[in-house]
């Protein structure tokens, strides 16, 4: 029987700091197919992150399959902003959610996972991490800052975790990233350079296959997710709007689950995607795939009408 088996496998996840988004997800479907999971947590939601473990707050969705909870080999601290401890600024260094955390760049996070797990330890790296500060923002109304911000977290990160992860992880790994559709179309309310970051992430998805492969043997993918109400989707504002929009109007009606996204990561990430590398795959229910909606005579009718009255 052909079967997802990741059985001797470890992964790193960054970008998980609750049980509410697509990495918590990913984790759990690796889990269920037998990898160990570590996790890279952004420093200031840390905090908050290990009370829910601690106290036992997200048990229920931690449980597997087989009656387990879902267990991290790793917790470390991540910013995707930050390559080395030398270019943090001061002002963050001492900011009390960041100096008690050690090194928490992605060189460090990097070095902290082979002290505890030894020399390459990785099969798997996903990137599940996004931040645009000013997302709220039409393009036309983002400053450069915004806009560099949303560059540098959301898309030079994942270039900084394959050269730093890269080394780190056995030949042959795979690397997986998410992305959203405002990176081919145009989605109001998806600004501040956020579309910018994912139509980068997308593109450097293509280049990274390229250099990894050619480098190391590993394959780069990205997954194009539809909406989902995670806490960084909700912080946008209209998120159940898309989702209800979405589970209206796409070829496979209904909303979206985490466990769709996480299942083409598991495959992803297994021997059976030998074959499958620099390319971005829809899982939105194939909403992406459609050009005019299946209700247009609904839509255009009070058009006609007011046009034709
Ligand atoms: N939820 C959706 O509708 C949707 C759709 C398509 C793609 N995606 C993508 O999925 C990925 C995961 O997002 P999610 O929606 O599951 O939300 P989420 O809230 O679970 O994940 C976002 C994570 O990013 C972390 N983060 C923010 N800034 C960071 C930084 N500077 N360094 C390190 N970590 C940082 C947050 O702490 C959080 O854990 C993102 O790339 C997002 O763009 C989401």
């Amino acid at each position: 029987m052909l079967s997802i088996d990741l059985s001797g496998k470890r992964a790193f996840i960054a970008g998980v700091a609750d049980d509410g988004g697509f990495g918590f997800a990913i984790a759990k479907a690796l889990a269920e197919a037998g990898c160990k999971v570590s996790v890279g947590t952004w420093p200031p939601a840390m905090g908050i992150f290990e009370t829910l473990l601690s106290r036992g707050k997200i048990d229920e969705a931690r449980k597997l399959s087989d009656g387990s909870l879902l267990g991290f080999e790793l917790v470390v601290p991540f910013d995707a902003d930050f390559d080395a401890m030398e270019l943090v600024p001061e002002e963050i260094k001492s900011n009390r959610r960041y100096r008690e955390r050690g090194d928490f760049t992605i060189s460090g996070a990097a070095k902290t996972c082979v002290e505890k797990l030894g020399e390459q330890p990785f099969d798997v790296v996903v990137h599940a991490l996004a931040n645009g500060p000013e997302v709220k923002n039409p393009l036309l109304q983002t400053s450069r800052k915004g806009y560099l911000a949303a560059m540098g977290a959301s898309a030079y990160s994942f270039v900084s975790l394959l050269q730093h992860f890269g080394p780190l992880t056995k030949p042959g790994g795979s690397f997986l990233n998410l992305t959203y559709l405002a990176a081919e179309r145009v989605v109001p309310g998806y600004g501040g350079g956020m579309s910018s970051a994912k139509a980068a992430l997308e593109s450097d998805t293509r280049v990274l296959a390229y250099e990894a492969g050619r480098k190391w043997g590993h394959r780069v993918n990205s997954i194009s997710a539809g909406p989902y109400a995670s806490r960084a989707a909700s912080a946008i504002g209209f998120i159940q709007k898309m989702i209800d929009y979405y589970a209206h109007a796409s070829p496979l009606p209904g909303e979206l689950g985490a466990d769709e996204v996480a299942h083409t990561a598991a495959f992803l990430a297994s021997p059976l995607a030998s074959g499958i590398t620099g390319t971005v795959i829809h899982v939105d229910r194939g909403y992406s795939a459609m050009a005019v909606p299946h209700d247009l005579d609904s839509l255009i009718t009070p058009i006609m009408a007011k046009k034709e009255g």
